[in-house]
């Protein structure tokens, strides 16, 4: 490679496509799907319109949304294979379980050797029906309760609450869950949305692409960050007094430790989907009657933004956010899975549209050429 060409670390500001889908300005906060500022899609749009945006590039009429929600209520079911694949899988992360069972899912689709763009397209709307049921149906079990059929008559986001409690879910709820997943949908080039387009680009199945996405979003530097704020958060504990709260950050100011849910690689201001989400956490702890959770990361957002400048990122108060409503903090990564199935989904088929193999160069750093050989004797 040529001397000049140094790299950031990390593909820093690197344009590494063209892409339709998601409009992203870091130095103004702005993120937009499709050209729909995320501000109104949090305020007014279903999980379901988020879906048809990313996939079509505009919202659905009346008849087309009907259309997707009925496609996606006949995704829903498992088949039953996987509940015993589920079954037989040891204790596990929530991550680990829904990368295999995705996989896994695979073998069943219906349209498991086509990949045709007709096909591709239909693989995409059936993964994100069965996601949302995979992880409810795991969240279930974990607690000890068996599997719920998916109700046909339910949106996206009350379907799935209603299969993790077996419980039918409130209006508040009902929206906190779509907001989540409408904010969560997509966010242009993000590490495991680049790792599907690279997959996908080798005209592998969507399966192993979105697998490729799922492994990539465990790690705590991307969605895995969401249940490590909640660790955090339950480390310091519910009745912690401020100097406590605080003596916890400044030591890990100290030890020069990262915060999880602040940083941001592309915002250099507040993250606008923390906005809301800052806001949907007071709310249900309000509604909840316990806002101790909310005060205490309000209180760390303060002290990091004093000492570091740095804002709170998507993960910060969603963690608070599932917490109050009740969800198992081994779910908070496989949620994230729920909502960005569809930005993956959306991207992997745009790469399908205009396919180019994804093969970047390396500046190489290793021993000089070329080396002599020694025989194994003589080393
Ligand atoms: C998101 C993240 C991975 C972006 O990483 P990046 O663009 O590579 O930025 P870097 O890790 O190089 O950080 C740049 C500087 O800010 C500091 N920094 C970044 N995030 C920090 C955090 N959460 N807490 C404390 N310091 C942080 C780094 O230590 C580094 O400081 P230095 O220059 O003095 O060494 C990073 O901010 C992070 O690790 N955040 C915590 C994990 C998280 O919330 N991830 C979810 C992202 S949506």
């Amino acid at each position: 490679m040529a001397a000049e060409a140094k790299p950031k670390g990390g593909l820093e500001d690197v344009v590494a496509t063209s892409s339709r889908i998601c409009f992203l300005d870091g130095d103004r906060g702005v993120l937009a799907y499709c050209g729909h500022d995320i501000h109104d899609l949090a305020r007014h749009a279903t999980f379901e319109e988020t879906c048809y945006l990313l996939w079509h590039g505009r919202l659905p009429n009346r008849a087309e949304l009907g259309d997707l929600q009925s496609q996606l209520a006949t995704a829903r079911p498992l088949p039953e294979a996987i509940i015993r694949l589920m079954n037989m899988l040891p204790p596990s992360d929530g991550m680990d379980a829904l990368r295999t069972l995705t996989s896994a899912l695979g073998h069943y689709d219906p349209d498991a050797h086509d990949n045709s763009p007709a096909a591709s397209y239909r693989k995409a709307v059936r993964l994100t029906g069965q996601v949302a049921s995979l992880v409810a149906t795991w969240g279930r079990m974990q607690q000890g309760g068996g599997p719920i059929a998916p109700d046909p008559a339910m949106g996206h986001a009350a379907n799935f609450l209603y299969m993790l409690f077996g419980t039918r879910p409130n209006a508040t709820s009902i929206r906190a869950m779509d907001v989540a997943l409408t904010l969560h949908a997509d966010h242009e080039l993000n590490a495991s949305t680049f790792a599907a387009r690279v997959a996908a680009a080798t005209l592998t199945d969507i399966h192993s692409a979105i697998v490729a996405g799922i492994g990539t979003l465990k790690g705590p530097l991307h969605g895995g960050a969401n249940a490590e704020v909640m660790k955090m958060l339950i480390e310091i504990g519910q009745d912690a007094p401020a100097d406590r709260i605080d003596a916890f950050v400044k030591g890990k100011f100290a030890r020069k430790e990262k915060i999880s849910g602040f940083g941001h690689r592309v915002y250099n201001t507040e993250d606008p989907r923390a906005t809301h989400l800052r806001q949907m956490s007071r709310e249900l702890g309000q509604k909840a009657g316990n806002t101790r959770w909310f005060e205490m990361s309000e209180r760390i957002e303060g002290l990091v933004k004093a000492e570091k400048k740095l804002h709170p990122n998507v993960d910060f108060y969603s963690a608070s956010t599932y917490y109050t409503m009740g969800i198992a903090i081994d779910l908070y990564t496989p949620i994230f899975a729920v909502s960005r199935i569809s930005g993956w989904t959306a991207h992997v088929l745009e790469q399908l549209a205009n396919n180019r193999l994804i093969r970047p160069r390396a500046d190489y750093t290793g021993p000089t050429y070329p080396q002599t050989w020694i025989p194994v004797e003589q080393r």
